[in-house]
């Protein structure tokens, strides 16, 4: 028996990507830059045991059945393609965040497993064969086999590295709002958007524009216009949202009211931006001085649950670090 454990970091997208070039492929219609997060983590246990009939997958303790289940098994089952093995495994896999919470864990659940599953079948991928495995189960996984800031392009295959986290240090305040209804999937909302929004051509045709000025922010560490081009991508994305019938509306009466005292914040002389993904919470993106300041005045919104601070994270790894051990 083969037991391996990797550590993934969750990755949240400064420029979005929200549609699909192809959708038997899973290739990205729009390109998309993001910041892999030290404080949102997926570590990963995979367990290749011969005897087993079938693949066993338990996520924060609870065994996966139907589609989640049919996700990771889908993973596996490229991996064994490539290895040239029938064998089945027993994944345990758990996240130091609140999945409910509905904050993105497929992001680094997919990247830890794709890590995980290669050396347990005994594969050893580079990190862009490893972010190819992942980008088949969910685009934005992609990212987050790279530590910092991370790239997928347009219709790309493979996410590639942008500049390590310390080129420009930055806080995100991962503000988590009150749950509204269970929302809809991402995979289904941009679905969803790309077939019934008129503003959904737009959006892609746009994003190039947005992914240049992210890009060019991070890389000239220049964090109004990353600031700005963020905010922008993050809003055109939910307007194409927005626009589609029926609508899909992640955005919530505290969503709103999080990304106003931003902006007060910001009118008031603090370096502060907003961003949201297929949810209602907010993220915050601010230079690391500021972050204990943005913090206590996200946490002042009514609504608002709690926060948690952090920064760039590293390089999906293998780790000794127990799932099991998390809280
Ligand atoms: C809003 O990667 O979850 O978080 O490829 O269908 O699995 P699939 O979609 P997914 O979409 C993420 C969308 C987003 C923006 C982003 O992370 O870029």
């Amino acid at each position: 028996m083969t037991r391996i454990r990797a550590v993934a970091c969750s990755n949240i997208a400064l420029a979005k990507y929200w549609g699909k070039a192809s959708v038997a492929e899973n290739l990205p219609a729009t390109p998309s830059l993001s910041l892999t997060l030290a404080g949102l983590r997926t570590i990963t246990e995979v367990e290749i045991d011969p005897d087993l009939g079938r693949d066993h997958v338990q996520l924060d303790g609870v065994e996966l059945t139907e589609r989640p289940l049919e996700r990771v098994v889908q993973l596996l089952d490229r991996l064994r393609a490539r290895a040239g093995t029938s064998r089945f495994a027993r994944v345990v896999s758990r996240n130091d965040f609140p999945t409910a919470a509905g904050l993105a864990s497929s992001a680094s659940g997919f990247a830890a497993l794709a890590l995980a599953g290669a050396r347990a079948l005994g594969l050893d991928l580079s990190l862009e064969a490893l972010s190819d495995v992942a980008r088949a189960s969910s685009a934005s996984a992609a990212r987050s086999l790279f530590g910092g800031f991370a790239a997928l392009p347009a219709g790309g295959r493979t996410a590639e590295r942008v500049a390590p986290g310390d080129h420009f240090p930055l806080s995100m305040v991962v503000t988590l709002t009150a749950k509204g209804p269970k929302a809809i999937g991402s995979t289904q909302g941009m679905q969803h958007t790309a077939t019934t929004s008129p503003y959904y051509a737009p959006w892609v045709s746009h994003s190039p524009a947005l992914f240049d000025a992210v890009k060019r922010g991070v890389l000239e560490r220049d964090f109004e216009r990353l600031g700005t081009a963020m905010e922008q991508s993050a809003l055109m994305m939910h307007a194409s949202m927005l626009a589609a019938s029926p609508a899909v509306i992640y955005l919530t009466p505290t969503t709103l009211a999080v990304m106003a005292a931003v902006r007060e914040l910001r009118a008031r002389g603090t370096p502060a931006f907003y961003t949201m993904d297929a949810g209602p919470h907010v993220k915050v993106l601010t230079l690391p001085e500021h972050a204990a300041r943005v913090a206590a005045c996200v946490e002042g919104v009514p609504g608002v649950e709690r926060t948690i601070v952090t920064g760039a994270g590293p390089d999906a790894a293998l780790t000794d670090e127990d799932p099991r051990s998390l809280p």
